[in-house]
């Protein structure tokens, strides 16, 4: 097709673009299922008006033998108007506020895709998804900040345009709806039900997965899995009461915070070795706090304890198990498919008495501490659940101490879901630790069990190193 992609950023251009049908397309576009809109010529000149008078809008025509036959456009979330969008259980407005609180992003670094619409006789032919990619790309080059947060909205039945949204990096934003008015083909205003999707783009373009990812680790299917094999000596107590041998049918030994007490002990060989004695200790992607513990009690050196998580859910637990003193109360248990059963904790561990004890609910890259701050970081089976495993390795280096040390793991079960560049997927920890910034202390494989689905036991083998900063 022998079109032409147009950015429009002067007033003056508008008229043409008129000329050349652009009200008569959005008016067709918008009257179609499912949003069936109505909108006067009047209303869509001063939309457009208002995107070419509003600071670094993006806004693109495709033209096509002097005939507008697509428009995209993305705008400053700060600098939208939000009042047409009603949360669905009304308790607050969708607003900046609200972005930050419930999509945890920087509504500054924020954009959304308001629109897009492509001529009916066009379509099929790949310009809904050049026009989104161009608009990606425009945004990429013009923002002057490290991470670009795309947003958007689409009907819940635009299964078409959401599967176009997925091809582009795109990914479901869970939890999140909203019900927005808007006058309809025959004079109603109606409202109609939302969903959001969300991507995230970092400086070099590379697609921001981690988001996402963390989204796979707020179900209670995975908290399930997480505290049975962390925590299950003590949520199982020693002995299964009926209830929950029951749930763990077949009656197979359930799965050991095995993993966990050897890189202690592994921890406690590398650095006895070296006659160190950590105080400032941080755990990166600590999931429910097993490792934070194991680690705690191998080094009474230790006097202040960090845990970084993305996920709130595993944030919580982590909360309630090691610092809370309450009982546990119930909690997920690895069930059947993907729904998990519930069970009573029989026992807990006890509370982790430290004052400088502190659970965050963040990503390795905004981890609250200075440069060179930490003696000891793990980092535990992370690296194939990271975009970047190398610069994760430089983000921790960073927050090291000089001569600090950091236990790194993983099983090295790469999945494009998690770290989409298949380059960077590696089969040797090594590889990630240049000589001349690290120093090898330790080099050892270690069974990691994992109990997904009531049937089904997985063992990984992870690769556990010991690196101490140069
Ligand atoms: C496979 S789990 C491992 C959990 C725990 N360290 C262990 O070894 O059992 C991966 C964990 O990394 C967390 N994670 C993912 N991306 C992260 C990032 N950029 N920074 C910190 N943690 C991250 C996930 O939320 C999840 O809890």
């Amino acid at each position: 097709m022998n079109y032409t992609i147009i950015r429009l950023t002067k007033l003056e251009e508008l008229p043409k673009a008129f000329e050349c049908g652009l009200i008569q397309l959005y008016q067709s576009v918008f009257s179609e299922p499912p949003y069936q809109e109505y909108f006067s010529d009047d209303e869509i000149s001063e939309i457009f008006t208002s995107y070419i008078s509003i600071l670094g809008v993006v806004l693109l025509l495709a033209f096509l033998d002097n005939e507008v036959i697509g428009f995209c456009s993305a705008v400053r979330f700060v600098t939208k108007c939000f009042d047409d969008f009603e949360l669905i259980d009304k308790k607050d407005t969708f607003s900046s506020t609200y972005l930050q609180k419930s999509f945890r992003l920087n509504p500054e670094h924020t954009w959304y895709l308001d629109e897009l619409g492509v001529r009916q006789d066009q379509r099929g032919k790949g310009l809904a998804k050049h026009l989104v990619k161009t608009c990606l790309d425009t945004l990429v080059s013009t923002d002057k900040n490290a991470t670009i947060n795309i947003l958007l909205n689409t009907a819940e039945e635009n299964l078409v345009a959401q599967s176009l949204y997925q091809k582009l990096g795109f990914h479901f934003v869970e939890g999140e709806a909203v019900n927005v008015s808007q006058m309809r083909q025959d004079g109603n205003v109606q409202k109609d039900r939302r969903i959001f999707m969300l991507r995230i783009i970092n400086k070099e373009g590379e697609i921001m997965t981690m988001a996402e990812n963390k989204k796979n680790y707020t179900t209670e299917w995975q908290l399930a899995t997480y505290l049975e094999v962390e925590w299950s000596d003590f949520l199982f107590g020693n002995t299964l009461s009926d209830s929950h041998e029951k749930l763990l049918n077949p009656r197979t030994d359930r799965i050991y915070p095995n993993f966990y007490r050897r890189i202690g002990e592994l921890a406690q060989e590398w650095l006895q070795k070296n006659h160190s004695l950590p105080v400032k200790y941080l755990d990166v992607g600590g999931s429910t706090g097993r490792t934070l513990y194991e680690i705690y009690n191998s080094f009474p050196s230790l006097a202040e304890l960090v845990l970084v998580e993305p996920s709130p859910k595993f944030c919580k637990w982590a909360q309630q198990i090691l610092i809370d003193s309450e009982e546990l109360g119930y909690f997920p248990i690895v069930g059947n498919c993907d729904k998990p059963s519930y069970g009573k904790a029989v026992n807990r561990p006890d509370p982790i008495r430290l004052k400088e004890l502190y659970i965050y609910e963040a990503f390795a890259e905004s981890v609250p501490r200075p440069a060179n701050y930490f003696d000891l970081i793990t980092c535990l089976n992370v690296a194939d659940h990271h975009p970047n495993p190398k610069t994760l390795v430089q983000t921790l280096y960073d927050l090291l101490s000089p001569n600090g040390y950091l236990i790194f793991a993983s099983p090295m079960d790469f999945n494009e879901i998690y770290t989409p560049d298949k380059e960077r997927w590696v089969s040797n920890l090594n590889i990630l630790f240049p000589n001349e910034l690290w120093k090898s202390i330790g080099d050892n494989d270690v069974f990691y069990d994992f109990r997904p689905h009531c049937r089904k036991w997985i063992r990984f083998s992870s690769q556990v190193v010991a690196k101490q900063k140069r």
